[in-house]
Order: structure tokens, then sequence, then C-alpha cells
């Protein structure tokens, strides 16, 4: 499962150093209006949650999160934010007394990689097919009809390391794994490892993925023009 217990002290520092762009996130949620009702699945610590209740005051907002580590920091960011509810959950066991116009994961559980003109992937934190079945039909049930199911996109992984804000050294590695890949992420203060963490990532392909969204009644909106920030299901 994708526990973020390691990273949660070091998550937003690494995230706003320029790793995801809350804004232009946010600026995607949004085209979305009219909605009342969003879900964000695989909340993390709350930085788009944070961002759109900025900008959409209006807005009822349930973030949910496997990792309590991470949720304790949204707790804190969050807590003038009377329209946003924080719910420690694992997806495969959603089970919340509303349903949603608008759920949505960015790098949460689920996300999509478009590389260049290739076709794009499904990734997902939960390593097993099963599980992922009936996290995708938890979600199936909390959705209204009509309701936009959205998947973020990001770019294709690879090895890297780089600064961010502060000085520290942020760096990523990939293996390959059946059905997907492993994920090592690292930070160091010069020669002081800070932090380490491994996650097994599971894939689909595209077809798959249609299917598997298809059976429970998510049908794909295709795109027109450049690499969007989410891919849209409208729930039938
Ligand atoms: C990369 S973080 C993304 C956080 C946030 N969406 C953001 O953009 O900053 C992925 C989050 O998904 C959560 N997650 C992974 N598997 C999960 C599961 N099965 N159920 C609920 N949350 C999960 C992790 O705990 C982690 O906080």
């Amino acid at each position: 499962m994708g526990d973020y217990t390691n990273m949660s002290g070091y998550y937003d520092l690494i995230m706003t150093s320029g790793y995801y762009n809350y804004e232009k996130i946010v600026d995607n949620l949004v085209q979305h209006l009219p909605f009342s009702n969003v879900l964000e699945i695989g909340c993390g610590t709350g930085l788009i949650m944070e961002t759109l209740a900025k900008r959409q005051p209006e807005v009822v907002i349930t973030g949910v999160d496997l990792t309590h580590a991470m949720l304790t920091i949204a707790e804190q960011r969050l807590q003038t934010f009377s329209q946003v509810t924080l719910q420690h959950q694992n997806v495969t066991e959603l089970s919340l007394d509303n349903s949603f116009d608008l759920p949505f994961s960015y790098g949460g559980v689920w996300y999509f990689v478009i590389d260049g003109d290739k076709e794009p992937f499904l990734v997902s934190h939960i390593a097993q097919d099963e599980p992922n079945r009936i996290g995708l039909a938890q979600i199936a049930k909390h959705v209204k009809a009509g309701g936009h199911l959205l998947l973020g996109v990001q770019g294709p992984h690879h090895d890297y390391a780089s600064p961010i804000s502060n000085g520290m050294l942020y760096s990523q590695k990939i293996e390959p794994a059946d059905h997907g890949f492993i994920k090592h992420y690292y930070l160091a203060d010069g020669e002081k490892k800070l932090m380490a963490q491994t996650i097994h990532y599971r894939t689909y392909t595209f077809t798959e993925a249609l299917a598997l969204l298809k059976d429970l009644g998510f049908i794909y909106q295709a795109y027109a023009g450049d690499k969007p920030q989410f891919l849209t299901f409208k729930k039938s």
C-alpha cells in the first residue's frame, strides 16, 4: 500500500519546490464548475484542498487518505476551513455518508502518465489487482450520476537527483517490477540522509484502464489540445 509516513515531514517542502504546481492543478479543477461536493482521493497534506478552498469557498470538500502522518499535517493546514472534512480511510474500504459530483485524485491513489505521443497508462499506489478493482468500485458507489471522476496526469518517471528550494538534495530511483514499477524516494542534507521511502506501483495499459472504469459506469471523455492536468470520466 502507498504509505507516505517516511516522507510526510518533508512532503510539502519537496512538492512546493516545483514537483507539483498546485495553482495549475486547481485551474484545471475549476474548469469543471459548477460543482458543489468534491472528494479528494489520497489528499495527502491538503495542498490541493487548501488552494481550492481559498478560491471556491462555497464548495464542500472531503479528503481521504491512508497515511495518518500526512492527514495530521492536512488537519493543521485546513483547521480554519470549515467546508473541508478529512477522513482517515483506505480507498479500498471507502465509506462516506455523502456522494460527490467531483471526485478526483492527483498523484493520489491513481493517476495517468502521458509520455509524449505514447498512449497514456494508469499508475496505482495499490500494487495488487483485486484491491484496485475494489477501490475503484468503492469510488463509483460515492459518485452522483452525471458526476465526473478526474484522474491526474503526470509525465514519465525517471531517475534523477535535484536540489530543492532550501538546498537539500531530492532524488528518486525507478526499478521495473511485475505489473508495474518500484519507486525509491530520497532526501539528503549534504552527507546526512534525511528520508527514504519506497512505493510499489501497479500499472494498467490505457485499454485496461478504460475497460476497468467502464465496467463501473465511468465513460472516458476524450480531450483536445495539449497534455491536460486530468483525464475525465463521466459517471453514467
Ligand atoms: C503523492 S501523495 C499525493 C497527495 C496530494 N494529492 C497532493 O497532490 O499533494 C499520495 C497520497 O496518496 C495516499 N494513498 C496511497 N494509497 C492510498 C489508499 N489506498 N487509500 C487512501 N490514500 C492512499 C498516500 O497516503 C499519500 O498521502
